[in-house]
Formats: structure tokens, sequence, C-alpha cells
């Protein structure tokens, strides 16, 4: 395979469009051609998920077959075909297990059932066959941290009191103070609030605590608890049993806890956010995960097929991460340091470069992730000021999104996204350049953070909302009825579906096209190299592509050969302008 660096490059140094106004004169862009990423021929990995793209389905607003306003399992396999249409490889379902959806289905009363919200476990069936049937692979959210009150473990608990096997599932604690009043310890939950519920016991009285990480419908399991590690492990055959590839795990960084539970005097977040040579928060990142996840990689792989499992870790640095992608732990991890990145040549130089070498270094493919149901839209994040700290959702009263800019950029960035080596995740809508919904009613608030941060966060509804299918149809096509759990703001009819199919330039027909193409060159396992890195302008060599994305404020010429895909259009004389990424196919 050619290597792409060296004199022998073609790129933005020597072709026809270069030698016209030089980019180095235009732009200040530092000319250094050098690999990042290793020719693959070398890495040691392979398989279908090491360059896949990956599509997330959040069950309860992709598609609603029977009209009571919640996107359900049926209403997914009638829809299957737009993912094929798209050309991604696979689907990660949301959860969609029984559940009181305290914190929209990620508190799990049963984890071998089907919501009845969502439909039957003969739907679920249904569904994985007729994904697999159509060639896309099927990945199932796994939620290990913890149950939800509701789960028969939890009751369980409660009845039997301090000191019980069954409480031993959970975290119990007596609490602080002479009646024992105050929590165990100073955690916090993620969705703000103590990180600890007290119980009342079975005279009536109160009891013991219980953690909680996230909300108090979601009790944090005790992993050191043998229990606990067999009954997932069936949980896992359960699944891989019915035919799923592989397994989307949350919150991955979280299910083992320093022992001694010590004070953490800092705000909580989910981010580990640790320089490698700092304390790590006690309840993130703990070294005794990895032996859980051996065990889990073990069983999958003594399954047929390439079966997988992705971390949901909000784990940095980058080292510290790839460290649950080691050859016997997960297959993939999400990449949040890049979703998290500024909009600027440095930062994302720097990210994908750290990625690159962080993930290298132990053998595994990088991700990528721009969006998912936890963060704001990228085409409205990217429309705040560059370096805004990252959103805990907007809401009416916040600075608003320039949409039209923030829409640029995201185009931008999903092409710069799409060139890159690895595996991509992508989340319902994106591919639509769907925006957050930032001028929701609070009254219409379902995420538990609203509530927990005493109205201080707005939390997630805003990227969580139904996705547009048809511009006229009620709910816009997203079930047959007007029902729609969070209200659609009126702008999405532009964003519906059938306005962009066949619509040249249209942000869908742009990801149907970077997808055939992506497949084409086999970006996915392709090899990276620097072409220029400087201030204002990033641009690579993936292959036979090169790709140039251009931050800066005045546009610079494109790299030389057939511009095969740009995210929006170039100068008249052929630059690109702003906030635009080009790929260009060369010899
Ligand atoms: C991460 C999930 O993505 C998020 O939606 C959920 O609230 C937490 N984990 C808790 O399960
Ligand atoms: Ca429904």
């Amino acid at each position: 395979m050619e290597r792409a660096d060296g004199p022998s490059v073609p790129g933005i140094r020597g072709g026809r469009a270069a030698d016209r106004t030089g980019p180095a004169r235009d732009t200040g862009v530092d000319l250094n051609t050098h690999p990042t990423h290793p020719d693959p021929t070398e890495a040691p990995v392979t398989g279908w998920w090491t360059e896949a793209v990956i599509y997330q389905i959040y069950p309860r607003s992709f598609a609603d077959a029977n009209g009571d306003g919640i996107g359900d399992l049926p209403g997914i396999t009638a829809r299957l075909d737009h993912l094929v249409e798209l050309g991604v490889d696979a689907v990660w379902l949301s959860p969609f297990y029984p559940s009181p959806q305290a914190d929209a289905g990620y508190d799990v009363a049963d984890y071998r059932g089907v919501d009845p919200l969502f439909g039957t476990l003969a739907d679920a069936d249904k569904l994985i066959t007729e994904a697999r049937s159509r060639g896309l692979r099927v990945i199932v959210d796994l939620v290990p941290n913890h149950t939800s009150s509701a789960h028969r473990w939890f009751t369980a608990a409660l009845a039997a009191g301090p000191g019980s096997p069954e409480r031993d599932r959970y975290v119990f604690r007596d609490g602080k103070g002479a009646d024992g009043d105050q929590p165990p310890n100073d955690w916090q939950s993620v969705f703000g609030g103590p990180a600890w519920t007290r119980v009342t016991g079975a005279d009536g009285r109160p009891g013991q605590w219980y953690l909680h990480l996230f909300d108090p419908g979601q009790p944090d399991l005790n992993w050191d608890n043998p229990e606990v590690r067999a009954e997932f492990l069936d949980v896992l055959r359960f699944w891989l049993d019915r035919g799923v590839d592989g397994f989307r795990v949350d919150v991955a960084h979280g299910l083992i806890k320093q022992a001694d539970l010590a004070d953490w005097q800092e705000p909580q977040e989910i981010l580990s956010g640790r320089e490698v040579d700092k304390p790590r928060p006690p309840m993130w990142d703990q070294d005794g995960v990895h032996e859980i996840y051996r065990d889990w990689r073990a069983l999958l792989d003594s399954y047929p097929g390439e079966r997988i499992l992705v971390a949901e870790a909000w784990v940095e640095p980058a080292e510290r991460l790839a460290r649950y992608v080691r050859p016997d732990e997960m297959h993939q991890a999400f990449n949040f340091e890049y979703l998290l990145a500024s909009w600027t040549a440095p930062a994302q130089y720097a990210v994908i470069t750290r990625s690159l070498e962080a993930t290298d270094g132990v053998g595994a493919p990088t991700t990528w992730v721009l969006s998912n149901h936890d963060v704001v839209r990228h085409a409205s994040r990217l429309g705040l000021p560059v370096g805004t700290p990252r959103p805990h959702g907007i809401g009416i009263g916040d600075e608003q999104p320039d949409a039209a800019l923030g829409l640029r950029r995201a185009r931008a960035a999903s092409l710069l996204m799409l060139a890159l080596p690895g595996s991509a995740y992508l989340y319902q809508g994106e591919e639509l350049g769907l925006p957050e919904h930032t001028t929701m009613p609070d009254e219409a608030r379902q995420d538990p953070t609203w509530e927990r941060s005493g109205h201080t966060l707005r939390g997630r509804d805003g990227c969580r909302v139904p996705i547009p299918w048809e511009a006229d149809a009620p709910s816009y096509g997203f079930g047959p009825t007007d029902a729609s759990w969070l209200p659609q703001p009126p702008v999405w009819a532009e964003f519906a579906l059938d306005r962009q199919r066949g619509v040249p330039g249209s942000t869908y027909e742009l990801y149907r096209t970077a997808l055939r193409l992506r497949r084409e060159h086999g970006l996915g396992r392709g090899t990276l190299a620097w072409l220029a890195t400087g201030d204002e302008v990033l641009s690579f060599r993936n292959d036979g592509l090169t790709v140039l994305t251009n931050f800066g404020g005045v546009p610079v010429p494109a790299p030389a050969g057939e511009v095969v895909a740009a995210s929006a259009p170039l100068t008249d004389d052929g630059r690109v302008p702003t906030d635009v990424t080009v790929w260009v196919r060369s010899a």
C-alpha cells in the first residue's frame, strides 16, 4: 500500500491550485508532510467494526409506529431502508428495556425484556433480523453501572434490610452524624444534588443510604459482588443468543468505586478529566473496571462472528481511555475528547493526532463522534462562539447559537470526521443537519437534570426531539398522529428528509456522498498523513484523497485534483471558503 508521506505525495504543496496562489503565503500554513497514523497493513487489528460508520438510534425519537408520540421498535423496523440508503454499516439502539423511564430508559428494570412503550421481545427479534438481512449490524445498549430502583433486586434489597446479601448487590451505607442523617460522603449526582438517598427501614424509621451517581431511580450496583458479575455475563449471553453484534456499555468508567468511598470536594462531572499524574475522582476510571471487561471480551470471543464492546467512558487523557481498548478488553471507546474539541485548526489537529497516537499505542482503531443524545447537537454547538464551554442544554433566555454558522461548521466538521481513519458514530438526525431545539418551553422538559439541578442546567431534551421525516405530515412524519413526547420546533419542516432527498447540496446528500466515497476509498482503514497543520487550515491525505478544512477568515486554494465532496460551494475561482471542508481526488 502506498505510504502518504515523502516527496512523492501529491497534495496542496505541489498541485496546480497550490501553485496559483501558494497556500503557505496565503495562510501561514506549516506545510509539514508527516504520517500520523501508520500503514494499516502493519496494524494487528481487523474486523468490520474497525472502520464502521455506526448510526445511533434513540428509540423514543426515531419513528413512532402506533401514534402514541413515543418512538418504538416497529417504527425503527419500518424505517430501516433509510439507513441502507444513507450508507451506514451498523445501528446502535439506546435502551428499550422495561423501565420506569426516570432517565429515558437508562434506568433498567429488566435487562431481558422490552418495555411495552417500545414494543415486545418479538419486535426486537424482528428488528434484529430485518436489520441483519439488509446488511446492517445491530448494537444494543447495556447499562451495568446501575439498575432502576424498580428492578427486582432493589426491591429485594429494601425489603431485606442492612447487612443482607440483597443489599450487598448495591452500595448501601449508614449515614454520618449522630442520627445517621448525613450522607455517607460528599459525592454529588451527575444530574445535580447529592449522590445518596436515604431509605426507610422496616420499622418505618429513616434507615441506610444508597449511592446513585445519576438519578435516585438509578441505584449503583456493587461490582465487587460476584452475583452482579455473573448476572451481567448472563445478560450478555441473552442478547448474544438473539443475534446482536455488540453492546454499547453505559458509564463504562464508573462500575468500580474507590474502596474507601473517600470524599471528593470538587464539583461532579461525568468526565474523569484528569492529567495522568493528578488524582482521579474516586468514582471514575478506577483500575478495577478492566478486569470486568476482560471477562466480557472472553465471552464475546467465544461466539461466532465479530461481536463488539463499545465503552461509553468519559475518560481523559486519551492514554487513559486507550486502556479500555487494549487487545483483550473492549473493541472501541467513544472519543469524547474529539467531540469536545474547539472548532479551530490547532485544537482539531491536536485532538486528531493525540487520538490516533493513543489508540495506535494499544493497537486499536480510533473512533470519532460529534453528537449523541447527551450533548447539544453539533449543528448548534458549533454556532456558539468558539471556545464556549460545553453547554448543558440551551433554553429560552440562554445565548442562542448562530444557526446558519452552526450548520455550516457542522457540515464541515462532519465531512472532516468522515475522512478520518477509524470508526465514526452518527447520531440520528445529524444527517439532516438538525439543530438542537434551543427554545423548548421549560414546562416540556423531561430530563431529570433540569429538576435536580434546581433549574440551573437545562439538560438534554433539546437533542432528543423526535426527528422530521416529511415536512407536511403530522409530527413531520415521526408518527401517524400529531403526538410527540417532546415538542418539535416549527423550523424543522425545512430539515425533513423529504425536503432533502435528491436535492443536490442538501446535508442529507452530503452525508450520502461522503459515506459512499468513504467506503469506495477505504478511508476508515486508511493512512493519515498531515499536509498542512497551521493556525487556519488543516489538510491531510488519506490514501487517494486529500482533505482540507479552512478554519481561517479568507478563502484558500483547493488542493490539486478533482473536488469530489465539499461541505459548501467553493468560490467562483475554485478556492475553499471559511468553515468549509473539501475532499479532492488526486493521483
Ligand atoms: C450515559 C447515557 O448516555 C445517559 O443518557 C445516561 O443518563 C447516563 N449514562 C446514566 O445512565
Ligand atoms: Ca409509539
